[in-house]
């Protein structure tokens, strides 16, 4: 078995602190927290407290990874794009440390302004004031310029975040 025994996560033995205020991103498949990072934006340049767990033990998931960003609650629009990538995962929005709000994201229908078009000849790549626009599909993400197809795993090489 090469992948090392994860300990159980309980309230008696947290991998991850509790955190005072923020926000928890929970039951992320296993892999997927640094591709939540990356959409978030968190490099930890700005100093923002960040924790993060990969394949703890879940009893949902088997294994699971979990994001803690302190001080700051996500907005809709940053849950929406989250979605795209992890429509399974809870969001826990954290005020001095009670759960004051439990979401389940939903897979949006759309997605502007998230993704570069992979297609170089793309109307959306040749420097005109247009946002990009990508229509939500079983397949993957579509352009609604060009039509071409981003799948879900090729997220987070697209992704357009500063
Ligand atoms: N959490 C945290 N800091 C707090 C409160 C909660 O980091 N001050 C985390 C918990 O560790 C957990 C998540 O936020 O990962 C949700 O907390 P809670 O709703 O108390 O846990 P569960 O009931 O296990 O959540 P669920 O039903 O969504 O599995």
């Amino acid at each position: 078995d090469a992948v090392p025994r994860a300990r159980k996560v309980d309230d008696q033995q947290l991998r991850v602190s509790k955190i005072r205020d923020g926000t928890v991103i929970d039951h992320l498949t296993a892999g997927e927290a640094l591709n939540v990072l990356a959409i978030l934006g968190i490099d930890g340049s700005s100093g923002e407290g960040v924790s993060v767990g990969m394949n703890v033990i879940s009893d949902r998931l088997g294994r699971k990874d979990i994001v803690k960003v302190e001080d700051r609650e996500l907005s809709q629009s940053e849950v929406d794009v989250l979605a795209v990538i992890a429509p399974e995962a809870t969001i826990n929005i954290i005020r001095d440390y009670a759960v004051v709000d439990k979401k389940r994201i939903e897979r949006p229908t759309a997605v502007t302004g998230l993704l570069f078009c992979p297609n170089r000849n793309c109307i959306t790549n040749a420097n005109e004031p247009i946002n990009t626009r990508f229509i939500v599909l079983d397949e993957g993400l579509q352009c609604d310029y060009c039509g071409s197809i981003v799948r879900e795993s090729e997220v987070p090489t697209y992704l357009d975040v500063a």
